[in-house]
């Protein structure tokens, strides 16, 4: 597939859709903040240029009165970011439109060299204009699909002086280039940095669940999330404030149903991000073998962030590196020396299934059915509904909070009303139940998740679930 291929719209079509200065300031301001609190403005966009302005008030200056250096920089920054992203016509980009790795270019500042001439005591009028020879190599090497490196001029004035120049140093390449392929194993930092902070704002929501209807022990998802994570999740829930009970109550849900498992000797937690279960429930559930699978830069901020754990208990763990839509988890496991699927074993598959269409899905779950051969065996799922996906829920938050993930590189593509018909393909026995049903609310948007536990033999896991909340 060629993902880099030069779309075919007009540069009018382009400035409106895509590049404006007044949609590229509510955009810029939307995804950095600083950029609104001081006023920071785009005024002019044309194919290989871009003017801002950055107006001098009280929060962008010193005590002189004159506009604090490091902001200067920041304006040189995304003025000559911009400068870059009117020339690749039509792509969306990765941080700042609504993309997806298919479609998106993701740039980079990789350096930048400002020269002050002197204190700006006006508004600071920005301006970066790509010669016509460097734009038109731009344009060659990004839609042939290669990295661009360019150098960009930017200049500063203030009632007419000169106040500052700069030289700015970008990468720009198509989003996908980014992601590990079997050819490129080479993975670069910044495809890193996006699947970490999906991990890690999850933690963040975990983290401050303890504020939430369901008390759950956060000291190590706390750690685990770290102030990132913190901040990521206080953005999304700002955004769709019942994410933090959803998460919560998925938490909760998983939990129970571990708990549920007579006898249980392994878990499989599929996807595990930072999830810190196997230190939060080890001893509650019987000192069992925790396996967790990831893709292996996930393992790698994993391993680290346990490493820097105060004193965690010696839970029994192994960490099994999987890209699911590459390898078979089936395989992955009934190789792995540790691994009996004949002993009670639970998988838990938690917020993952929205990631992988419904083949990919498909095909993890009949490798899920293939490892689970005690009775008692069970798989744990969440879902969201189609209309989630598809945009057909009509909620201006869950829209809004989908749009959020999307910039964290975490586009949901898969939803589905019925997860329990496509589960029991492969397992004998669902019960499904949606977070509304669970918390017995009346909120709508709690119908929109839904949580299934499936197992190979028939009989009520409910039923199952509800005799173990009463210490039956
Ligand atoms: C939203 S996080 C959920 C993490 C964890 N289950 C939790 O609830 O905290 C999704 C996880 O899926 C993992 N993931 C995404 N694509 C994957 C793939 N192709 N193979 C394996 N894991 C993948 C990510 O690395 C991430 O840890």
């Amino acid at each position: 597939m060629n993902t880099h291929a030069r779309p075919s719209i007009t540069w009018e079509e382009d400035y409106r859709d895509r590049v404006n200065p007044q949609l590229m300031t509510i955009l810029l301001h939307k995804a950095i903040p600083v950029l609104q609190a001081v006023q920071w403005r785009v005024t002019r966009v044309d194919e290989g240029l871009c003017m801002s302005e950055l107006p001098i008030c009280s929060a962008s200056t010193n005590q002189h009165g004159t506009h604090q250096a490091a902001l200067i920089s920041l304006s040189a920054d995304y003025t000559g970011g911009l400068a870059l992203a009117s020339l690749l016509r039509g792509i969306p980009l990765a941080g700042v439109h609504r993309c997806t790795d298919e479609n998106s270019a993701s740039m980079w500042l990789a350096a930048m060299d400002v020269r002050y001439r002197m204190p700006s005591t006006g508004h600071l009028r920005a301006c970066c204009r790509i010669p016509e020879d460097m734009a038109r190599l731009v344009c060659e090497r990004y839609f042939a699909g290669k990295r661009v490196l360019a150098t960009l001029p930017v200049t500063f004035t203030a009632n007419g002086d000169l106040v500052a120049e700069a030289e700015m140093k970008y990468f720009a390449q198509p989003s996908i280039q980014l992601r590990p392929t079997a050819k490129n194993s080479r993975v670069s930092p910044l495809f890193k940095h996006r699947l970490n902070a999906s991990a890690r704002m999850i933690a963040g929501l975990r983290a401050s669940s303890d504020t939430g209807r369901f008390r759950i022990d956060a000291a190590y998802d706390r750690q685990a999330a770290g102030p990132h994570g913190e901040l990521l999740a206080r953005r999304l829930k700002g955004i769709l404030p019942q994410l933090q009970t959803m998460v919560s109550s998925r938490t909760r849900h998983g939990d129970e149903t571990l708990a549920s498992v007579p006898g249980l000797r392994q878990v499989v937690i599929l996807g595990a991000g930072l999830d810190m279960r196997p230190f939060r429930l080890f001893g509650a559930l019987d000192n069992p073998l925790f396996f967790e699978l990831d893709l292996p830069e996930m393992l790698e901020e994993r391993a680290r962030v346990i490493s820097m754990m105060e004193d965690p208990p010696l839970a029994a763990r192994r960490m099994i590196a999987a890209d699911f839509t590459r390898h078979a988890v089936d395989e992955l496991l009934l190789n792995h020396c540790d691994f009996d699927p004949r002993l009670p074993t639970c998988v838990i598959y938690e917020g993952c299934s929205m990631y992988f269409d419904q083949a990919q899905n498909d095909a993890i779950l009949s490798a899920i059915a293939r490892v689970l051969q005690h009775p008692d065996s069970c798989l744990w799922s969440d879902w969201v509904r189609e209309s989630v996906v598809s945009g057909a829920v009509g909620n201006p938050a869950i829209a809004r909070f989908l749009e959020g993930m999307d910039e964290l590189g975490e586009r949901f593509i898969f939803g589905c009303d019925h997860p329990d018909r496509l589960l029991e393909d492969h397992l004998a026995d669902t019960d499904l139940i949606s977070v509304q049903q669970y918390l017995e609310a009346e909120d709508p948007v709690f119908a929109t998740y839904q949580f299934a536990v499936s197992r190979r033999t028939i009989l009520s896991t409910q039923a199952t679930l509800e005799a173990r909340r009463q210490g039956v």
